[in-house]
């Protein structure tokens, strides 16, 4: 029944006699040659070891026994590596993960959006304003904003700039995960202001007391700070969208006889290029990091039968994390479907709900926003759907900032359409701010107790 046309041989370039969809068409390719072969030649921005890591935390989510947060921009901006952005962004994923290990008493693993998600796919290849049709914009790794020919035109270039910022983001990170930013572990610190704004005030100022309280238990206990004794670490994800730029990444390496990118610890397939024999799916299968696929409406139990063999035919464990975005009207018709497709294949996959995609809307004035009461909604009938049906949902995915942004409405200030327009400063999809992310995970902690999961 599986249609799978791929073909036991793999090279890091097989990807090139597939159909490769969102690809940019760079005018110069003798230019685009020299920067893949100096991108190929720079050192490595993740390691191998570290990526075995990651897959080893993921199998244990895939058994239970931890839970994955994944979380940064829709697109991050190469205007936006600056200390204090990066610094707010790590923040609240950390401050969101040390809610749901409180709530959910296991180990959480932390997934940014970050450090390489800088290349966007587009519904069509070019744009058209007052007669004038251009290239759409990609995300900074492929070409710019502005609407002149020369902004818009794809340049090679910028893969080695997005590399480089990758990697100052990646280096800032780490070192911020090791030593600083200590006090982060304790809701002392935390800007907690908005909780007097909701009526769920008194549970949340429960949930903050007790994680406190918690801390500083453990602490007493183990006589030194959270942050030693956690061995806090910290990964990075992208939407492995442009072919040539991770091509470039994925090397073999002698010591374990297999082939990494090392561009990122967990590539994702986005949901335009999950086709069977498609490129992007070529190029993923061959490659020893985990995976992420993106698993919308139109997926068929067929198609996802048929993405388990092809990217995990053995079955590894860590291997596999199946992100379903439905919204909120459609999970509960789509989601149990494909668990049992899942369920027939007796693979191993991690499943993490991302809330955001299946709910963005558009406003009166143009804009666009998700609710909060969607993505939480969403949230919970993954959780009620993926426990009736002997499956768990063991991640979430978000779209989120550590500003203060208005993107999404909703959430404890009751942020409303008319507010959007205050500090609306995403380019592409909305994202929870700040209050909204640290809310929706106390809500996810909460929402997993009151299911007794
Ligand atoms: C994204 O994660 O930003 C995205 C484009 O998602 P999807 O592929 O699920 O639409
Ligand atoms: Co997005």
């Amino acid at each position: 029944m599986s249609s799978n046309k791929h073909s036991p041989e793999w090279s890091p370039s097989s990807w090139q006699a597939k159909v490769a969809e969102q690809q940019p068409l760079y005018p110069d390719q003798e230019k685009v040659q020299d920067v893949l072969g100096r991108l190929g030649r720079l050192p490595p921005l993740v390691t191998s070891w570290e990526v075995e890591k990651l897959k080893a935390d993921i199998a244990q989510a895939q058994r239970g026994e931890a839970f994955l947060l994944q979380g940064g921009d829709c697109a991050e901006n190469f205007e936006d590596c600056q200390s204090d952005l990066i610094a707010v962004k790590l923040k609240i994923l950390l401050q969101m993960s040390v809610v749901l290990l409180h709530g959910l008493k296991m180990p959480i693993i932390r997934v940014g959006r970050m450090a390489g998600q800088y290349a966007k796919p587009r519904s069509a290849d070019t744009e058209t304003r007052d007669g004038v049709t251009l290239p759409s914009y990609r995300g900074d790794l492929v070409n710019r904003m502005g609407f002149t020919p020369e902004d818009r035109t794809p340049d090679p270039e910028l893969m080695i700039k997005g590399y480089s910022l990758s990697a100052l983001t990646l280096n800032f990170v780490r070192a911020l995960v090791d030593g600083g930013f200590a006090d982060l572990h304790h809701p002392e610190y935390w800007d907690l202001d908005f909780l007097g704004h909701s009526p769920q005030k008194a549970e949340y100022q429960r949930i903050v007391s007790s994680i406190s309280d918690s801390l500083d238990f453990l602490e007493t206990i183990s006589r030194r700070p959270i942050h030693q004794s956690s061995h806090a670490t910290f990964f990075a994800s992208h939407e492995g969208l442009h072919l040539p730029y991770e091509q470039a990444q994925t090397r073999y390496l002698e010591h374990r006889k297999r082939w990494y990118n090392l561009s990122t610890h967990m590539p994702w397939i986005g949901m335009r290029t999950a086709t069977m024999d498609g490129a992007h799916v070529e190029l993923f299968r061959g490659i020893a990091n985990p995976i992420g696929v993106k698993v919308g409406p139109g997926m068929t139990a067929e198609w996802l039968h048929d993405l388990i063999s092809v990217l995990n035919p053995d079955n590894e464990p860590g291997r596999l994390v199946l992100i379903h975005r439905f919204g909120a009207s459609r999970i509960k018709d789509q989601l149990p479907e494909m668990i049992r497709a899942v369920q027939a294949t007796g693979s191993p996959v991690l499943w993490v709900c991302d809330p955001m995609h299946g709910n963005t809307e558009t406003v009166a004035s143009g804009v666009k926003t998700r609710r909060f009461e969607n993505i939480l909604s969403e949230l919970q009938s993954a959780f009620a759907i993926h426990q009736d049906a002997g499956s768990h949902l063991g991640g979430v995915h978000f779209e989120l900032t550590g500003e203060n942004v208005t993107e999404c409405t909703g959430g404890a200030r009751g942020l409303a359409d008319g507010d959007l327009a205050r500090a609306y400063k995403s380019q592409v999809d909305p994202r929870l701010n700040y209050e909204q992310a640290l809310e929706m995970a106390m809500l996810i902690a909460g929402c997993r107790q009151v299911l007794g999961a």
